[in-house]
Protein backbone atom coordinates (compact mmCIF):
# COMPACT_ATOMS: atom_id res chain seq x y z
CA UNK A 1 0.00 0.00 0.00
CA UNK A 2 2.92 2.80 0.66
CA UNK A 3 4.58 1.74 -2.58
CA UNK A 4 0.98 2.60 -4.32
CA UNK A 5 0.27 6.18 -1.94
CA UNK A 6 4.12 7.59 -2.87
CA UNK A 7 3.99 6.48 -6.59
CA UNK A 8 -0.21 7.04 -7.30
CA UNK A 9 0.03 10.58 -8.25
CA UNK A 10 2.49 10.00 -10.97
CA UNK A 11 1.62 6.84 -12.26
CA UNK A 12 -1.23 4.05 -12.40
CA UNK A 13 -1.07 1.83 -9.54
CA UNK A 14 -2.77 -2.11 -9.91
CA UNK A 15 -2.60 -3.78 -6.62
CA UNK A 16 -2.45 -7.32 -7.08
CA UNK A 17 -3.30 -10.29 -5.04
CA UNK A 18 -4.03 -13.69 -4.73
CA UNK A 19 -7.31 -13.03 -4.16
CA UNK A 20 -9.07 -10.59 -6.67
CA UNK A 21 -11.63 -9.51 -4.19
CA UNK A 22 -8.67 -8.60 -1.86
CA UNK A 23 -6.63 -6.25 -4.44
CA UNK A 24 -10.27 -4.24 -4.98
CA UNK A 25 -10.68 -3.97 -1.65
CA UNK A 26 -6.98 -2.34 -1.80
CA UNK A 27 -7.08 -0.51 -4.24
CA UNK A 28 -10.33 1.82 -3.64
CA UNK A 29 -9.02 1.97 0.37
CA UNK A 30 -5.79 3.74 -1.50
CA UNK A 31 -7.92 5.76 -3.89
CA UNK A 32 -10.28 6.78 -0.43
CA UNK A 33 -7.04 7.46 1.40
CA UNK A 34 -5.64 9.59 -1.46
CA UNK A 35 -9.42 11.37 -2.16
CA UNK A 36 -9.57 9.53 -5.12
CA UNK A 37 -6.00 11.14 -6.58
CA UNK A 38 -5.06 8.95 -9.40
CA UNK A 39 -5.53 5.86 -10.95
CA UNK A 40 -5.66 3.11 -8.69
CA UNK A 41 -7.22 -0.89 -8.92
CA UNK A 42 -7.23 -3.79 -8.27
CA UNK A 43 -6.63 -7.48 -9.97
CA UNK A 44 -5.04 -10.74 -9.56
CA UNK A 45 -1.98 -11.30 -9.74
CA UNK A 46 -1.05 -12.57 -12.65
CA UNK A 47 -3.59 -10.25 -14.72
CA UNK A 48 -1.72 -7.48 -12.71
CA UNK A 49 1.64 -8.53 -13.59
CA UNK A 50 0.10 -8.68 -17.63
CA UNK A 51 -0.50 -5.63 -17.83
CA UNK A 52 2.06 -3.80 -15.90
CA UNK A 53 5.31 -1.99 -16.76
CA UNK A 54 7.06 -2.29 -13.10
CA UNK A 55 5.96 -4.75 -10.59
CA UNK A 56 7.20 -4.84 -6.96
CA UNK A 57 7.34 -7.82 -5.21
CA UNK A 58 5.76 -6.79 -2.03
CA UNK A 59 5.55 -10.68 -0.85
CA UNK A 60 7.11 -12.56 2.30
CA UNK A 61 10.77 -14.32 1.02
CA UNK A 62 8.90 -17.92 0.99
CA UNK A 63 6.26 -17.24 -1.37
CA UNK A 64 8.66 -15.41 -3.73
CA UNK A 65 8.29 -18.42 -6.30
CA UNK A 66 4.20 -18.12 -6.36
CA UNK A 67 4.77 -14.73 -7.82
CA UNK A 68 7.58 -14.85 -10.14
CA UNK A 69 7.89 -18.59 -11.43
CA UNK A 70 4.07 -19.53 -10.87
CA UNK A 71 3.31 -16.64 -13.04
CA UNK A 72 6.27 -17.04 -15.64
CA UNK A 73 3.62 -16.68 -18.62
CA UNK A 74 2.40 -13.25 -17.67
CA UNK A 75 6.00 -12.01 -17.09
CA UNK A 76 7.86 -10.69 -20.44
CA UNK A 77 9.31 -7.04 -20.70
CA UNK A 78 8.36 -5.86 -16.88
CA UNK A 79 10.83 -4.41 -14.41
CA UNK A 80 10.84 -6.11 -11.46
CA UNK A 81 11.49 -4.56 -8.08
CA UNK A 82 12.81 -6.76 -5.46
CA UNK A 83 12.70 -5.16 -1.87
CA UNK A 84 12.14 -8.81 -0.63
CA UNK A 85 14.16 -9.33 2.83
CA UNK A 86 15.09 -12.90 3.68
CA UNK A 87 15.40 -12.90 7.39
CA UNK A 88 13.92 -14.37 10.73
CA UNK A 89 13.67 -14.20 13.83
CA UNK A 90 14.58 -16.67 16.71
CA UNK A 91 12.88 -14.45 19.29
CA UNK A 92 16.42 -12.97 20.31
CA UNK A 93 16.92 -10.75 17.59
CA UNK A 94 16.87 -10.95 13.23
CA UNK A 95 19.01 -12.84 10.96
CA UNK A 96 19.89 -12.64 7.29
CA UNK A 97 18.78 -16.13 5.94
CA UNK A 98 19.80 -15.57 2.27
CA UNK A 99 18.51 -18.45 -0.07
CA UNK A 100 21.40 -20.76 -1.56
CA UNK A 101 21.34 -18.08 -4.68
CA UNK A 102 22.76 -15.67 -2.40
CA UNK A 103 19.70 -13.19 -2.03
CA UNK A 104 16.22 -12.59 -2.82
CA UNK A 105 16.80 -10.32 -5.43
CA UNK A 106 19.04 -13.50 -7.21
CA UNK A 107 16.60 -15.99 -6.36
CA UNK A 108 13.67 -13.99 -8.33
CA UNK A 109 15.91 -13.35 -11.38
CA UNK A 110 16.14 -16.98 -11.95
CA UNK A 111 12.69 -17.72 -10.99
CA UNK A 112 11.85 -15.31 -13.88
CA UNK A 113 12.40 -15.57 -17.33
CA UNK A 114 15.74 -14.81 -18.51
CA UNK A 115 14.70 -11.27 -20.37
CA UNK A 116 13.03 -9.84 -17.07
CA UNK A 117 15.48 -7.44 -15.49
CA UNK A 118 15.37 -7.72 -11.23
CA UNK A 119 16.53 -4.52 -9.22
CA UNK A 120 16.96 -5.09 -5.45
CA UNK A 121 15.81 -1.61 -3.64
CA UNK A 122 14.06 -0.15 -0.99
CA UNK A 123 14.69 -2.86 1.95
CA UNK A 124 15.86 0.17 4.42
CA UNK A 125 12.76 1.86 3.84
CA UNK A 126 10.01 0.59 5.97
CA UNK A 127 6.44 -0.38 4.97
CA UNK A 128 5.15 2.27 7.52
CA UNK A 129 6.90 5.17 6.72
CA UNK A 130 5.66 4.75 3.64
CA UNK A 131 2.34 4.50 4.32
CA UNK A 132 1.80 7.52 6.45
CA UNK A 133 2.03 9.46 3.01
CA UNK A 134 2.25 12.73 4.66
CA UNK A 135 5.42 12.21 6.16
CA UNK A 136 8.48 13.26 4.54
CA UNK A 137 10.89 10.16 4.41
CA UNK A 138 14.48 10.80 5.73
CA UNK A 139 17.43 8.41 4.41
CA UNK A 140 18.74 6.79 1.24
CA UNK A 141 17.94 3.59 -0.97
CA UNK A 142 20.15 1.44 -1.93
CA UNK A 143 19.95 0.09 -5.27
CA UNK A 144 21.29 -2.42 -7.01
CA UNK A 145 20.72 -4.41 -10.78
CA UNK A 146 22.75 -4.97 -13.76
CA UNK A 147 20.80 -3.16 -16.30
CA UNK A 148 21.98 0.72 -16.43
CA UNK A 149 18.44 1.66 -18.00
CA UNK A 150 16.53 -0.21 -14.71
CA UNK A 151 18.65 1.10 -12.45
CA UNK A 152 18.04 4.35 -13.57
CA UNK A 153 14.68 4.10 -13.31
CA UNK A 154 14.40 2.50 -9.85
CA UNK A 155 16.13 6.04 -9.58
CA UNK A 156 13.80 7.69 -11.04
CA UNK A 157 10.68 5.93 -9.04
CA UNK A 158 12.92 6.31 -6.00
CA UNK A 159 13.24 10.68 -6.62
CA UNK A 160 9.39 10.93 -7.04
CA UNK A 161 9.42 9.79 -2.95
CA UNK A 162 10.21 13.48 -1.50
CA UNK A 163 13.78 13.20 -0.03
CA UNK A 164 14.67 9.67 -0.90
CA UNK A 165 17.87 9.72 -2.11
CA UNK A 166 18.56 6.88 -4.39
CA UNK A 167 22.55 5.37 -4.31
CA UNK A 168 23.76 2.83 -6.56
CA UNK A 169 25.48 0.02 -5.24
CA UNK A 170 26.55 -2.38 -7.82
CA UNK A 171 25.48 -5.55 -9.72
CA UNK A 172 22.64 -7.47 -8.49
CA UNK A 173 25.34 -9.86 -6.88
CA UNK A 174 25.78 -7.24 -4.20
CA UNK A 175 22.37 -7.57 -3.19
CA UNK A 176 22.51 -9.62 -0.34
CA UNK A 177 24.69 -6.80 1.01
CA UNK A 178 21.77 -4.44 1.06
CA UNK A 179 19.45 -7.04 2.21
CA UNK A 180 21.52 -8.11 5.28
CA UNK A 181 21.29 -4.25 6.39
CA UNK A 182 17.47 -4.41 7.30
CA UNK A 183 17.70 -7.46 9.82
CA UNK A 184 20.56 -5.36 11.62
CA UNK A 185 18.50 -2.21 11.23
CA UNK A 186 15.99 -4.09 13.27
CA UNK A 187 18.00 -5.51 15.86
CA UNK A 188 19.72 -2.23 16.55
CA UNK A 189 16.20 -0.26 16.55
CA UNK A 190 14.76 -2.88 18.93
CA UNK A 191 17.68 -2.51 21.94
CA UNK A 192 17.70 1.36 21.15
CA UNK A 193 14.30 2.12 21.35
CA UNK A 194 14.69 3.60 17.74
CA UNK A 195 11.53 3.56 15.38
CA UNK A 196 11.01 2.76 11.89
CA UNK A 197 14.64 3.01 11.31
CA UNK A 198 16.26 3.35 7.95
CA UNK A 199 20.01 3.94 6.37
CA UNK A 200 21.54 6.85 5.57
CA UNK A 201 25.18 7.07 4.23
CA UNK A 202 27.40 10.48 5.23
CA UNK A 203 30.09 11.82 3.83
CA UNK A 204 32.69 13.14 6.09
CA UNK A 205 34.16 15.74 3.56
CA UNK A 206 32.10 18.55 2.01
CA UNK A 207 31.21 17.88 -1.44
CA UNK A 208 34.13 19.13 -4.19
CA UNK A 209 33.04 22.40 -5.69
CA UNK A 210 32.14 22.05 -9.45
N1 LIG B 1 7.30 -4.37 6.05
C1 LIG B 1 8.38 -3.62 5.88
O1 LIG B 1 8.60 -2.60 6.57
C2 LIG B 1 9.40 -4.01 4.84
C3 LIG B 1 10.53 -3.19 4.64
C4 LIG B 1 11.45 -3.56 3.67
C5 LIG B 1 11.25 -4.70 2.91
N2 LIG B 1 10.15 -5.48 3.13
C6 LIG B 1 9.96 -6.69 2.33
O2 LIG B 1 8.81 -6.49 1.54
C7 LIG B 1 8.11 -7.74 1.37
C8 LIG B 1 6.67 -7.57 1.79
O3 LIG B 1 6.64 -7.26 3.17
P1 LIG B 1 5.25 -7.10 3.95
O4 LIG B 1 5.57 -6.68 5.33
O5 LIG B 1 4.33 -6.29 3.10
O6 LIG B 1 4.77 -8.63 3.93
P2 LIG B 1 3.35 -9.25 4.37
O7 LIG B 1 2.46 -8.14 4.82
O8 LIG B 1 3.65 -10.38 5.31
O9 LIG B 1 2.81 -9.91 3.03
C9 LIG B 1 2.55 -9.14 1.89
C10 LIG B 1 1.61 -9.91 1.00
O10 LIG B 1 2.17 -11.16 0.58
C11 LIG B 1 1.10 -11.93 0.05
N3 LIG B 1 1.26 -13.34 0.38
C12 LIG B 1 1.20 -13.93 1.58
N4 LIG B 1 1.31 -15.26 1.47
C13 LIG B 1 1.45 -15.53 0.14
C14 LIG B 1 1.59 -16.72 -0.62
N5 LIG B 1 1.61 -17.91 -0.05
N6 LIG B 1 1.70 -16.59 -1.96
C15 LIG B 1 1.65 -15.39 -2.56
N7 LIG B 1 1.51 -14.22 -1.88
C16 LIG B 1 1.41 -14.31 -0.55
C17 LIG B 1 -0.19 -11.41 0.68
O11 LIG B 1 -0.97 -10.83 -0.37
P3 LIG B 1 -2.39 -11.43 -0.83
O12 LIG B 1 -3.01 -12.12 0.37
O13 LIG B 1 -3.14 -10.22 -1.22
O14 LIG B 1 -2.09 -12.36 -1.95
C18 LIG B 1 0.30 -10.33 1.63
O15 LIG B 1 -0.57 -9.24 1.74
C19 LIG B 1 8.86 -8.78 2.21
O16 LIG B 1 9.67 -9.55 1.38
C20 LIG B 1 9.71 -7.94 3.15
O17 LIG B 1 10.93 -8.59 3.45
C21 LIG B 1 9.21 -5.15 4.06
Amino acid sequence: MGFALRLMCAHEIIIGSRKEDKARESASAIMQLEGANGNTWGTDNASAVAVADAVILCVPPEHLKSVTYDLSTSFNHQLVISPVVPMSYDGKFFRFNPPPEGSSALQAKSLLPPQIRVVAAFHTVPAASLQASDRILKGDVLICGDDAEAVDMVKSLTLEIKNLRPLFVGPLAASSQVESLTPMLLNVARKNKIKEAGVSIISERPPAPN
